[in-house]
């Protein structure tokens, strides 16, 4: 009998474990929850970094997936696009929230659109190599990834951009809609990726229009300590 309450015991505490894979508004209402911490934001080894179905994904130079990937739930979200094709398609969740930013964006002013969400390995192969045909490879290494290490082939990533000049620029950072993304992304799920200052981390130039969906807590928690998703993971 001692057991079997000692069982239900642990299985209901559990139960009011946080998981920020799972939840994103844990509300504190019993006395259970109120004595454990408040959320496992700052906590690396919550997080699945390895998964490319994870939202929490690493992926960059050294951190390749297959090329064969593509995210099974991609979706067309509905919201301003640059363009038609598969390129405008990014996973339900990042289509989800995407919605959410891109409308309130709007009412404060500034309307968004999709410039590139998904892209495959082969896609993603074709513009490396265009790019390094015109602007020389070392530039193509510093801005685009070659086929294998591109967020955009998670399906997690969205570049966005607003009408006027700076479109997939770094000056995009400077104008009204550029502050706003970057104040503003972490409440919907999204940080900057590859910050300014943080180049030789990221291994990319200041990217201010590529965003990566990685859901509220762990967004919330890089945008207030500065950080990258590898200064956080240690990587
Ligand atoms: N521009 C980013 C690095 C990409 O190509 O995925
Ligand atoms: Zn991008």
């Amino acid at each position: 009998m001692k057991i079997i309450i000692f069982i239900f015991v642990i299985a209901s505490l559990s139960f009011f474990l946080p998981n920020p894979e799972i939840s994103q508004d844990f509300s504190a209402t019993s006395k259970v929850e109120s004595a454990l911490p408040k959320d496992t934001a700052d906590i690396p080894s919550s997080y699945d970094i390895d998964s490319a179905e994870s939202r929490s994904l690493v992926i960059n130079k050294d951190r390749p997936i297959s090329l064969a990937y593509t995210p099974a739930d991609l979706t067309y979200p509905d919201i301003p696009l640059r363009t038609t094709g598969t390129e405008m398609q990014v996973r339900n969740e990042t289509a989800k929230w995407l919605e959410v930013m891109f409308d309130d964006a709007s009412r404060a002013g500034h309307p968004l659109i999709l410039s590139s969400g998904f892209r495959s390995s082969s896609v993603q192969a074709g513009l490396f190599s265009s790019f390094s045909s015109s602007n020389g490879l070392a530039e193509a290494e510093k801005l685009v990834a070659r086929a294998g290490t591109s967020e955009h082939q998670t399906g997690w990533a969205a570049d966005v951009y607003t009408p006027g000049s700076c479109i997939i620029e770094a000056c995009f950072g400077q104008t009204e809609a550029g502050k706003w993304v970057a104040k503003n992304s972490a409440d919907y799920g999204y940080i900057v990726r590859y910050l300014k200052g943080k180049e030789d981390i990221t291994g990319y130039s200041y990217e201010p229009w590529h965003l990566r969906y990685v859901g509220h807590q762990l967004a919330q928690h890089l945008v207030r300590q500065n950080l990258t998703l590898e200064e956080f993971f240690e990587l």
